[in-house]
């Protein structure tokens, strides 16, 4: 594993340009395996989550191809139905082939996925809700096996709007026959991107961004081309960056309204916030107020971003409380914060941060992609030099994440 070297207090500034979103992308190459012919992505991220995801539809059968930020898939040949536990382990994304394998083939093996570093992350609502349209599932051997001789429509009422539930359920859909609703969907823009591509390939997918989704099941999907939208998750890395170290930056090709929650709160934290049609500059000067955050599904403020705001509010004038409503195990990463001089004490799923003046450089740890960024910009904002390890983490959801901080003058290395 490598390291990056960090310089520390320097400040963000500059221009930095939004990457097409991870979670929109990994979910539309799955759902390229329901299309019977080339499919055309473009503005797809060069980060390891992608070439994960292409190879785990290489080993099923399909024909990946990349080109910069564009990637064709074809999976008009025959397809293997087994997705493999190297894969699902190194990837838990690769659980959304759930769906689209039901669909095409009528049978799906795919290796049960564990927990990982941000939590115990179960697939009930996606198994239920499948079940529902006529599948069966046994498991065995550490492998969820599926089978279901056509699809068919029904109405699905999740516990709770699961990410990837939802996804699964609507690539599912479909194909299937009749129509199915989808009630309390998750209602994230990668949803309705999701949905944006299924409909160019010939679907009927109505109300995705909202908690009421209807599909209208088709025959067969056609080849299409799409356009990935922004990474909002990126771009509140960025814009939170820009606060966290007093600097400067505009994102640009973006969607300010995928962040609206993270603006307001940016602006009640003192951070001047202006917003243009595809992009947003963010400029703080002094030291951050506190806030009390809560995380929750879209649009609620987004549990990817919640690391990043811990670094903010570490440094605020005041003491902040911060709730994590979707990941249980988001706090872990608490503890290397601590190493750097941060107060934060964890009780349940609740953070309560007292602020300091600076954070302290220190070698630190980092578990997973979101809370790996948030190690690197508290090491921007803190006195000496910060080290952190393990950032193969930060290179499966960001692209270009050194070239782009460095961009904006942060001084950092890479150490092999
Ligand atoms: N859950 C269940 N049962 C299920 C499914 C989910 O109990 O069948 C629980 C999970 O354990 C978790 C909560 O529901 O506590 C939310 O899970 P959800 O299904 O919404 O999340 P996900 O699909 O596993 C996606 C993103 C995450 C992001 C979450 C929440 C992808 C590949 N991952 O995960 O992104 O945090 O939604 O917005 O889309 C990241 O990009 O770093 C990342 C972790």
């Amino acid at each position: 594993m490598s390291s990056y070297l960090i310089a520390g207090r320097t400040p963000l500034e500059g221009e930095v340009r939004i990457s097409g979103a991870k979670n929109s992308a990994l979910k539309i190459m799955a759902a390229a395996l329901m299309v019977p012919g080339k499919v055309t992505l473009t503005r797809v991220p060069r980060i390891t989550d992608v070439t994960l995801m292409a190879e785990v539809l290489t080993r099923l059968g399909a024909h990946v191809e990349s080109d910069g930020d564009r990637l064709t898939i074809d999976a008009s040949g025959e397809l293997s139905d087994e997705t493999p536990y190297d894969l699902v382990t190194r990837m838990r994304a690769s659980i959304q082939v759930l769906g689209p394998l039901l669909a095409r083939l009528g049978r799906a093996r795919v290796a049960m996925p564990g927990g990982d570093a941000i939590g115990s992350r179960p697939i009930d609502l996606h198994l239920g809700g499948l079940e529902r349209m006529g599948a069966k599932f046994t498991s065995e051997h550490g492998f969820v096996e599926g089978v279901a001789d056509r699809l068919h429509g029904t109405r699905v009422l999740l516990d709770f709007p699961s990410v990837g539930a939802t996804e699964n359920l609507l690539m599912a859909a479909v194909t299937a026959e009749g129509t199915t609703s989808i009630e309390n969907a998750a209602r994230e823009p990668e949803i309705q991107d999701l949905a944006v591509f299924l409909n160019r390939c010939g679907a009927k997918v109505a109300g995705a961004g909202t908690p009421s989704i209807t599909i209208v099941g088709v025959p067969e999907l056609h080849p299409g081309s799409h356009e990935i939208i922004p990474d909002r998750i990126e771009a509140g890395t960025y814009a939170i960056g820009a606060a966290a170290t007093r600097g400067d930056v505009t994102l640009t090709d973006m969607r300010p309204d995928h962040v609206e929650l993270l603006q307001l709160k940016l602006e009640e934290s003192g951070a001047e916030v202006t917003r243009g049609d595809d992009e947003l500059r963010v400029a703080m000067s002094g030291r951050p107020r506190p806030l009390d955050l809560v995380t929750l599904p879209y649009p609620g403020f987004a549990t990817d971003l919640q690391p990043l705001m811990m670094v903010l509010l570490g440094q605020a004038e005041g003491s902040s409380i911060l709730t994590e409503n979707v990941f249980e195990a988001r706090f872990l990463f608490v503890d290397e914060l601590n190493r750097m001089g941060c107060q934060i004490r964890v009780e349940g799923h609740h953070a309560v941060i007292r602020g300091i003046e600076h954070l302290s450089g220190a070698p630190v740890r980092a578990p997973d992609i979101r809370a790996g960024a948030a190690l690197v910009i508290g090491g921007l904002c803190a006195q000496g030099e910060t080290e952190v390890f393990d950032i193969e983490h930060i290179a499966r959801g960001y692209e270009d994440f050194d070239a782009k901080l460095a961009g904006l003058g942060a001084a950092l290395t890479v150490r092999q």
